[in-house]
């Protein structure tokens, strides 16, 4: 079946109690058993919920995995995999990472005896060159918010050399974009937050696979640990997903109007946006991906100018947060990434001037003059 037919139907049958057409939100704790033993699949909730079974079959089929495993947030998701490793391994971690992603290896999992290491994997050359042995490689493509680009193909390769899994955060493409299981990845988590759901109105998490025994790992910590996706956020994102191939298209579309825009004005210093065809990293992307997607960073040159932007929008939204129907704009140093040291920020780019677009699916003419206006004031 073709992409669009999959967002819609994959893993969803009518209810075989009703013919309902959209799966039911099972909203039940537990589940009444026949006998000692004896039950119908389900036991108790936090183990299996039918409603979240069917958004982990459909995920898993959008991404080309064999199973998903749906969380809580998309920090639980990524919280799960990192315990696929043991204390004492190494992971080596894309250098401008989600900040809460950062946060979380550094304040917490460094804790528990696991070795973080934070390298540039835009170039896989050098990455081979420098990165060392490791048992895990976590990636963001393109990286947030600097929307530097990634050879997942490479980095494949780079991993299955040290039998070490690399796992590729897909928040900002989507597999509508981007499949990295297909380009060698062995898992693919998403903040089902952004795209997937795609209305700003749920918060959740999925890790894919495409191997059965890494499924079973995850499911069983899913269920030790419990930090699972409530049935009625399931149903939310099953929702969302099913305009996911409607969506995606237009968010390019008007990504590219508002990126030439703000590469044109004279206000704005550098634009980064990987559709952009001098972008260091444009062939990587256009070779493994469908499209560059509506993220993009671009820099005032100071705190001042960018506070001055923020306050002035008015159709584009100041929050944190990306891939919505609607456009939000943020700040990174003191938003998504102010969990970084002002001079690992500064080291990686990361200005104060710098501001992040998710651009959403209102009419590109309506942003470009809303962001033409707060401009004149910056
Ligand atoms: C790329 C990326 N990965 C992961 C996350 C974490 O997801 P959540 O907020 O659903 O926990 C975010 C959140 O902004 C993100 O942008």
């Amino acid at each position: 079946m073709g992409f669009a037919t999959d967002c819609i139907h994959a893993g969803q049958e009518p209810d075989p109690t009703t013919g309902a057409i959209v799966p039911p939100i099972y909203q039940t704790a537990t589940y009444v058993q026949q006998g000692i033993g004896r039950h119908k699949g389900y036991e108790y909730a936090r183990t299996q919920n039918p409603t979240r079974e069917v958004l982990e079959r459909n995920l898993a089929a959008l991404e080309g995995g064999v199973d998903g495993c749906c969380f809580a947030s998309g920090m639980a998701a990524t919280n799960a995999v990192l315990t696929l490793v043991d204390a004492g391994k190494r992971v080596v971690v894309s250098d401008n990472v989600y900040g809460g992603t950062h946060r979380l290896f550094t304040k917490v999992l460094a804790r528990y005896g696991l070795e973080f290491v934070f390298l540039d994997t835009s170039d896989a050359a050098a990455f081979e060159a420098r990165s060392g042995d490791f048992a895990l490689l976590w990636i963001e493509t393109p990286t947030n918010p600097l929307m530097k680009v990634c050879d997942i193909a490479a980095l494949a390769a780079a991993a299955r050399r040290r039998q070490a899994l690399l796992v590729v955060d897909n928040t900002f493409m989507s597999p509508f974009f981007q499949r990295p299981l297909t380009l060698g990845a062995d898992i693919v988590v998403h903040s089902t937050t952004k795209f997937l759901n795609g209305h700003s109105d749920s918060v959740g998490g999925v890790a894919v696979v495409k191997d059965r025994a890494l499924a079973e790992k995850l499911h069983y910590y899913q269920n030790a640990a419990g930090a699972i996706l409530s049935p009625f956020d399931a149903w939310l994102v099953l929702r969302g997903v099913k305009t996911l191939a409607l969506r995606m298209p237009r968010h390019e579309e008007n990504g590219r109007r508002v990126a030439e825009f703000l590469r044109g004005h004279r206000k704005v210093g550098k634009t980064y946006w990987p559709g952009f065809p001098d972008h260091p990293g444009h062939d990587v992307q256009r070779r493994q991906a469908g499209g560059f997607g509506a993220m993009i960073a671009f820099d005032l040159g100071s705190l001042e100018a960018a506070r001055t932007l923020l306050e002035r929008v008015r159709l584009c939204s100041l929050g944190e947060s990306l891939g919505g129907v609607e456009t939000l704009i943020s700040h990174p140093a003191t938003m998504t990434h102010a969990g970084y040291t002002p001079a690992e920020r500064e080291a990686l780019g990361i200005r104060d001037g710098l501001v992040r677009i998710s651009v959403g699916c209102e009419d590109a003419e309506d942003l470009i003059a809303d962001l033409a206006r707060a401009l004149d004031a910056a």
